[in-house]
């Protein structure tokens, strides 16, 4: 009697002490964090965390490294509990690239699962803080990394910039793909720009008995994707020691963005539990309203450079009261608006340059909002002091200048939906000159991939198609095949449907670059620091207008 129950104390003893146990390791093997405030990570090089919990990695300073560490390693070979998952983990966090420049930013980061946190001797750039030329490669390393990679390496066989990789002891993946998401309701894969400056969602999942490892990206307004991006074979057992930290790393180079992670969670063995986005901190409030949806302007500030096309003269006309008098048929059309100098003066606070968006022949272009309407416009001022500004104004005959107009606005067109300079050289050959490329896009009847990649897929399907079309039309290299200005409006206001237009490049292709003698006009556009604006520039262009 008094032995069974002593040994049934003792069992229950043991049970306490087990289930104890277990209760320590299963709280030890995985963590969750919305923001990282008061977090107790292994902070190292530029890696900060702000008063709001954000946890910045690098900052847009050049060839700098951050990284940031769970403080405690974990064991990925454990025997205690005859564990036959060990290998297994799961991790899923929120991060955020916002580029120095619009479209330059880099080098990206890497969720990174290492024996030592030690990285001494690593080098920025494209080897993202955790390895070096020499070290890269190692088998001795026992390095697994995540790479999401802004920045197309050569020497580490990249294949583009804006990728995410899988890493085991080398920084050249052993297997990657450009970031896309897959989205079931429409049945296809989408891009994401890394660099885009918005908050992304990252899945990492591996799984020991499958031997997969699989990576998940997806904006972070979506629930986890049904596919994975990238869903490779990998046997983990040999790269694993028995103690590894995970964390993150980041780099930036020649070109910097800073890097921000918003939220982890990670789990040894397990499901890593669900990120919830409504807790996440936000990030610094951009300087700029730079990641403003300026599709949604474009069409009006169009229709509205078409109103304010020939009154882009007023100020010389103010100066020359004789052309006052001077009207386009057009005007008929749109009866007697006009917008006093006082008017487009306000709307543009004084033709400040920090309103200005481009310069070109024909003279400047701001942005303004009209003061009556609060309707945003692009106001275009005949430049004085340009020779052949005056000369074409006073020739934008007449026709030679509305559809050397119509010309810079086809071209203004596809600069906004493109979200490009007319002319790259660094681009391959088939993407080099933009209207060729949009030409030759819609020739195969994939015009949309031109659209600016930063816009993702959200715009109006037919709007985009229309902008783009629109602005192959006003770039034929005949002045007379060109829309006139109230056409435009017409079309773009959907009062008129395009015509059928031949697809011939001999048509539409602009006339060669000719940059011994550029033509009439010349514009390029780059893109702004601040906006989604453009600017004319007499350098580096292509577009010669008809003359
Ligand atoms: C980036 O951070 C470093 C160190 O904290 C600082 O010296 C530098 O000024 C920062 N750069 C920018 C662009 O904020
Ligand atoms: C450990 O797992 C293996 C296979 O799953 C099993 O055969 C073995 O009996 C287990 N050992 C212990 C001590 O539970
Ligand atoms: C490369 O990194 C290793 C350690 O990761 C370090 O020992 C070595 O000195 C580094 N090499 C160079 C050239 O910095
Ligand atoms: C989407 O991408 C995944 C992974 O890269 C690929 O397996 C799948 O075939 C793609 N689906 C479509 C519809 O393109
Ligand atoms: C990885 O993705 C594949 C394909 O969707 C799936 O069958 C597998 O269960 C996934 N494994 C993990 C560990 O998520
Ligand atoms: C786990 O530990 C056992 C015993 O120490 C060892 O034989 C085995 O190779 C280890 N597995 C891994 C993946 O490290």
């Amino acid at each position: 009697m008094m032995i069974a129950s002593f040994k049934s104390l003792h069992y229950l003893l043991g049970l306490f002490v087990s289930l104890n146990l277990l209760a320590l390791t299963q709280e030890e093997n995985q963590f969750i964090y919305h923001g990282f405030t008061g977090a107790n990570l292994l902070l190292s090089e530029n890696a900060k965390i702000h008063p709001n919990g954000l946890l910045e990695l690098t900052n847009t300073s050049k060839r700098q490294i951050g990284r940031a560490f769970f403080p405690f390693p974990f064991q990925f070979n454990t025997s205690l509990f005859n564990n036959s998952r060990s290998l297994s983990f799961s991790t899923q966090f929120a991060f955020a690239m916002v580029p120095e420049l619009p479209t330059l930013g880099g080098h990206g980061m890497a969720f990174t699962i290492s024996p030592s946190v030690d990285f001494t001797g690593a080098l920025a750039t494209q080897y993202f803080g955790i390895l070096n030329s020499t070290s890269n490669g190692l088998s001795s390393n026992h390095l697994l990394a995540v790479e999401l990679d802004a920045v197309p390496s050569p020497d580490l066989k990249d294949i583009n910039d804006n990728h995410v990789g899988i890493d085991v002891n080398s920084l050249i993946s052993i297997e990657s793909a450009p970031v896309t998401y897959f989205s079931e309701e429409e049945n296809e894969n989408k891009s994401l720009t890394l660099i885009s400056g918005h908050v992304m969602h990252v899945w990492i999942d591996y799984d020991e008995v499958e031997k997969l490892l699989n990576v998940t990206v997806a904006p972070v307004t979506r629930t986890k994707p049904t596919l994975p991006l990238l869903s490779t074979t990998l046997d983990l057992s040999s790269v694993m020691l028995d103690s590894m930290y995970v964390g993150f790393s980041s780099s930036t180079g020649a070109v910097a963005s800073s890097h921000y992670i918003l939220g982890w969670s990670f789990n040894r063995g397990g499901q890593a539990q669900s990120l919830d986005v409504s807790k996440l901190p936000s990030l610094p409030t951009q300087r700029k309203s730079r990641k403003k949806p300026y599709l949604r302007i474009l069409v009006p500030t169009i229709t509205a450079i078409i109103l304010l096309v020939a009154f882009s003269g007023a100020a010389y006309i103010i100066r020359r009261k004789k052309y006052e008098e001077l009207r386009e048929d057009w005007e008929q059309e749109y009866g007697p608006q006009r917008f006093s100098y006082k008017d487009l003066y306000k709307a543009t606070t004084g033709f400040t340059d920090r309103k200005l968006l481009g310069s070109g022949g024909f003279g400047k272009v701001y942005r303004g909002v009209l003061p009556s309407s609060n309707m945003q416009v692009a106001i275009k001022k005949v430049s004085h002091d340009s020779k052949q500004g005056t000369k074409q104004f006073v020739t934008r005959t007449g026709r030679a200048t509305t559809s050397s107009d119509v010309f810079a606005f086809g071209t203004f067109m596809l600069e906004m939906a493109c979200g490009r300079k007319p002319l790259e050289r660094e681009q391959s050959a088939e993407k080099m000159i933009l209207v060729d490329w949009v030409l030759d896009s819609w020739k195969i009847g994939d015009i949309l991939r031109t659209s600016d990649p930063r816009l993702e897929g959200n715009y109006e399907v037919e709007e985009m198609e229309l902008v783009l079309k629109l602005g192959l039309l006003c770039s034929f290299s005949t002045p007379q095949a060109r829309p006139s200005m109230r056409q435009i409006a017409q079309y773009l206001d959907g009062n008129a449907s395009l015509p059928e237009m031949p697809l011939d490049g001999a048509s539409i292709g602009l006339m060669p670059v000719s940059h011994e003698e550029p033509g009439d006009f010349n514009l390029s556009f780059h893109r702004s620091n601040d906006y989604s604006a453009h600017s004319f520039s007499s350098t580096d262009s292509i577009l010669s207008c008809g003359r």
